[in-house]
């Protein structure tokens, strides 16, 4: 099959590079660092299978385009994407279909949204109903901070239209869980879990990014948990989305939290996750566009199989991030960090200069994966990867998976 893949960031570097162990893969518009990348609209690339990365095309239903030209698409048209683009609305949709969610309220005033985080336990949620890049949350046990998010997106100053309606929830605690569906539009499979780590810094702290490094598996989610998601999450939503019209083809991502009392859906993206793409997909053994084209189609037929290995990415950002980025800096290292064994480089934000270098060119620049027999290998092969890696400013986290290999550790066998 010929295979085109929409967007330009880590994820679709590694969707093209799993992708390509069996088929012919464009990307569009990919980037310098991404082989086989293209400056060709989609609509103008002629595939036999269309897979659309990131949500903001989703949203903007560049799916129900390419499909109403009777193309093969993998992804979610503008009613389903909106599960993404409308938090409020996928609220109510995860309300309807009966999934444990967070207590809620939907705003677009500040008085009731003030008492309504008075009702709430001590850990607040603040979110933007819109698109904001993965970085519209505020979750504090500052009350007065919490207050501020209100005012702030409410006013338009912080995400534009983004925030003028506001969800605000009660604050969950547990680690959290990545599980990607691969939907038909009525059945779906899980690909292996992930876990994101979604704080720019060590130990988590400081503001949220759009993820710093994943791991996969992960001990603490075995297949009961993940089949827990996907029979009490993921199919109730599917069918509540099929019950308001919505032929799903696409991977609903679902962001748990596995509290105390059971796995709860913070969100649902409508897309591959990213980093948890970069970290799931190399240890893929089935062939990965046959899946993709038999949901495209209304037709999976078979689950994907994953190695019995682990995979760590780590994510190399540039300075500044997730705040103001410095770009335009040359990496150097990355061949060297290829060349350690188990090891794939991933380019995001990346971009070339003048003499065909590659520079940093966004936030989120490397997402480097290590694999190997179980979570400690992987984990010491992308750190080593990590180290070859050198530009001004670049700064990444250190504990990627180290306490899940902490734990596996003191519980051998227990990281599966
Ligand atoms: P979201 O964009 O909804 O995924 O939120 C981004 C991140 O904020 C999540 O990955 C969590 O780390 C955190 N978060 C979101 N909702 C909650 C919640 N109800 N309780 C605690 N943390 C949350
Ligand atoms: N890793 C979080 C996301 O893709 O939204």
């Amino acid at each position: 099959m010929k295979v085109c893949v929409v967007g330009s960031g880590g994820r679709e570097h590694a969707l093209a590079t799993v992708l390509g162990r069996h088929h012919d893969v464009v990307v569009t518009p990919g980037n310098p660092g991404i082989p086989g990348s293209v400056d060709t609209p989609a609509t103008a690339i002629e595939a036999d299978l269309y897979v659309i990365g990131p949500e903001a095309p989703l949203v903007a239903g560049l799916a129900d385009e390419l499909r109403a030209a009777g193309r093969l698409v993998f992804g979610p048209g503008a009613d389903g994407a909106r599960l993404e683009g409308s938090k409020a609305w996928m609220k109510q949709v995860l309300v309807d279909a009966g999934v444990p969610t967070a207590r809620h309220g939907t705003f677009t005033t500040a008085d009731p949204a003030y008492a309504f985080l008075d009702t709430l336990d001590g850990l607040y949620v603040v979110k933007t109903d819109g698109l904001a890049a993965g970085k519209g949350v505020v979750v504090t046990t500052d009350l007065a901070e919490a207050r501020a998010a209100v005012d702030e997106y409410l006013s338009g100053a912080a995400f534009g239209d983004a925030g003028r309606t506001l969800v605000i929830e009660e604050g969950l605690t547990g680690p959290e869980l990545s599980v990607l569906a691969v939907c038909d539009g009525t059945r779906a499979v899980a690909l292996a879990p992930a876990q994101d780590f979604k704080r720019v810094g060590d130990g988590d702290a400081g503001p949220n990014t759009g993820g710093m490094g994943a791991y996969s598996p992960v001990p603490v989610a075995g297949d009961d948990v993940v089949a827990m998601v996907m029979e009490e999450g993921v199919a109730p939503t599917l069918s509540a989305l099929r019950d308001l019209g919505i032929d799903y083809r696409g991977v609903l991502y679902a962001g748990l939290m596995l509290t105390p009392s059971g796995p709860k859906m913070l969100e649902y993206n409508v897309r591959f996750g990213d980093p948890e793409t970069q970290v799931v997909l190399p240890r893929l053994t089935s062939d990965l566009g046959e899946l993709l084209a038999a949901a495209a189609a209304g037709a999976i037929d078979r689950a994907p199989t994953f190695d019995d290995g682990a995979a760590v990415t780590v994510v190399c950002a540039a300075e500044g991030y997730p705040r103001d980025v410095r770009t335009g800096d040359v990496i150097d290292g990355l061949d060297a960090a290829r060349g350690v064994d188990g090891v794939s480089v991933f380019c995001a934000g990346v971009g070339a200069d003048a003499e065909g270098r590659l520079v940093t060119a966004g936030g989120r620049v490397l997402a480097v994966t290590g694999q190997g027999p179980d979570l400690a290998a992987a984990r010491g092969r992308a750190y080593e990867a990590v180290g070859h890696i050198s530009w001004p400013g670049l700064h990444h986290r250190n504990d990627i998976a180290s306490a899940a290999v902490a734990a596996a550790g003191a519980d051998p066998g227990g990281n599966r």
